[in-house]
């Protein structure tokens, strides 16, 4: 009997957070898995429980999306998969620290995973997207990038960047039946904020209930991912946009800040 050819849908940042529970969502629709991110012993096993669990079939890909050489040879494997059907470009990370004071290097490595890389990615699989006349580009962005803030220049500007990148490939690639989502996540419960950079901050500051679980905000990805090109999981992100936005808000949220670090 033939083998049944199944799809197959990438994911970036597959080994913690978003990633891992799309990755999840993923296998339960029943696609193949091709995980990436740079820690390939938490990719193989996350890939050998959701095979043994799903019967699918997963790989994985060890690479740093920091490095140009690297993800130029992700680029040529994605180019050349014809069966990739879905791209979730999540892999991401935050840098809490104003410009001039934070580390540059890391600033640099930011715009290069979620700028450089967005669009990479993006690029290979596109022509094979188009030719397939079926499947799905989902962009991890962030509530960030409709927003500024002291000590987030970079992040919010790269998370920015994400979210009109999305929302104009969702255009492009509407006509040849391919949905585009630029997915913006509020606070989130992942490894997002166990980073040195954050070892200063303190999650109380957030009240509890503006947090979402990564199963949740994938649960709303999924369900939106073709009805809208942009997804911003739950109406009480969607009112810290809307107020967030607001000047006033603003000048605000920078007054308590500074009056903070006096
Ligand atoms: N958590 C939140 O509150 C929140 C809110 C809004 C948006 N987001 C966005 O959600 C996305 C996922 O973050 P998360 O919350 O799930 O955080 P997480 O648990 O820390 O996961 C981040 C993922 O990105 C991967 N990654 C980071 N740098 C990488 C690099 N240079 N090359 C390859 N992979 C890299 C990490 O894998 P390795 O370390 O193994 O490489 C990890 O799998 C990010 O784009 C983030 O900006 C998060």
């Amino acid at each position: 009997m033939e083998e049944k050819i199944r799809p197959v849908a990438l994911v970036t940042g597959a080994s913690s957070g978003i990633g891992e529970a799309y990755a999840v969502c993923l296998a339960q629709k029943g696609y193949d898995l091709w995980l990436v991110a740079r820690r390939g012993d938490r990719l193989e096993a996350l890939g050998q429980k959701l095979a043994e669990a799903y019967g699918i079939a997963a790989k994985f890909t060890v690479c740093d999306l920091s490095n140009r050489p690297q993800v130029g040879d992700l680029c040529a494997q994605i180019a050349s998969q014809p069966q990739l059907e879905v791209l979730v470009h999540n892999a991401g990370f935050g840098v809490n620290g104003e410009i001039g004071l934070a580390e540059v290097t890391k600033l640099q490595s930011m715009i290069d995973v979620h700028v450089s890389s967005t669009m990479a990615l993006c690029s290979a699989a596109a022509p094979g997207l188009r030719k397939r006349g079926k499947g799905a580009v989902v962009v991890v962005s962030s509530i960030a990038g409709w927003l500024t803030g002291s000590g987030s220049a970079c992040y919010c500007a790269t998370k920015a960047f994400e979210l009109s990148f999305a929302q104009s490939l969702a255009k492009e690639l509407k006509p040849f039946g391919v949905a585009v989502q630029a997915l913006c996540p509020g606070y989130t419960k992942t490894e997002f904020h166990d980073t040195y950079e954050y070892e200063h901050w303190n999650r109380n500051s957030v009240p509890k209930f503006l947090w979402s679980t990564p199963e949740e905000v994938v649960r709303q990805s999924w369900q939106q991912l073709g009805k809208k090109p942009v997804c911003v999981p739950g109406w009480l992100n969607r009112l810290v946009i809307a107020v967030g936005r607001n000047a006033l808000v603003s000048r605000l949220r920078e007054w308590i800040r500074s009056a903070r670090k006096r």
